[in-house]
């Protein structure tokens, strides 16, 4: 009985120690495989990474699909104002407080002859928050009815007030009461951005009827048309801008708006939301 218990003692020994060699081998073989899965799945997560970079350091990178977003962008025409209504700070002010952005679409006279200093100083700030600068021509031109001559020269002294300013370069473009005819678009290499909701700020000067006006129009890729030359309309910014947040809109730039939609902005184009 002892012999037996010791030869079944041994027998279960080296049986264990064969299982323990055998699991040992495919623990090992797992291991390799598991180190070489880890070192794919980190180089994975390297490419991930990188991919995933670029949104944080510009959150206007599309994603995937575009229906998934709910971004708009504000723009406002006709500034910088910097007088007595405070329009275009205060908008500004607006847009600090509530972390977002938005387009102005300057006159060039504006900047350059009514508030050289002012003026310059607002536009600095608003591209110190991330907001976009395009023009709306030197003079205001209703350019349908301008000669050749003074289309160019109305984009090109826009422009240049814009950039001196800034030192960044003009991209976009609001055409004046949005007149754009086939001759306008043939000759200006810029997108032209219209818009798709109106608010009447100019007409109504009514804080509570702009904020009305974007709330029951506005839908994901829309351009809101607004003017930062008066009070009431920055009253408005400063009202509808929680509104809108709370409804999950993000507020970006037009160009970041098109960029999120995956949508390319091209001269003479006209462009009326990003959807
Ligand atoms: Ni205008």
């Amino acid at each position: 009985m002892k012999i037996n218990r010791k030869r079944w003692i041994t027998l279960f020994l080296l049986t264990a120690c064969l299982t323990a060699l055998l699991s040992g081998c495919k623990a090992g073989q797992k291991t390799v495989v598991g180190a070489a899965g880890e070192s794919l799945v980190a180089g994975k997560g390297k490419e991930n990474a990188a991919e995933t970079t670029a949104p944080e350091a510009n959150a206007t990178v599309a994603p995937s699909s575009g229906e998934k977003v709910k971004a708009i962008a504000l723009t406002f025409d006709d500034g910088p104002d910097t007088g007595d209504t405070k329009a275009t700070n205060d908008i500004l002010d607006a847009l600090e407080k509530n972390g977002v952005k938005a387009t102005f679409f300057v006159v060039g006279q504006a900047a350059a002859e009514w508030f050289p200093t002012s003026g310059a100083k607002a536009m600095k700030r608003a591209v110190s928050l991330g907001c976009e600068i395009g023009t709306h021509t030197y003079s205001h031109e209703n350019l349908n009815k301008a000669s050749d001559e003074v289309i160019a020269e109305e984009v090109e002294k826009g422009c240049k007030v814009i950039e001196d300013i800034t030192g960044q370069k003009v991209k976009l473009m609001r055409p004046p009461y949005g007149n754009a005819n086939e001759n306008v678009l043939s000759k200006i290499d810029l997108p032209m951005i219209q818009w798709d909701v109106d608010t009447l700020d100019w007409d109504t000067k009514d804080a509570d009827k702009t904020v009305e006006n974007i709330m029951n129009s506005v839908k994901p890729g829309s351009i809101v048309l607004m003017h930062d030359i008066y009070g009431q309309t920055a009253e408005a910014v400063d009202q509808v801008i929680p509104k809108l947040l709370d409804e999950g809109y993000q507020l970006v730039t037009v160009s970041e708006l098109f960029e999120l939609y995956g949508k390319d902005l091209e001269g003479h184009q006209q462009y009326y939301s990003a959807r």
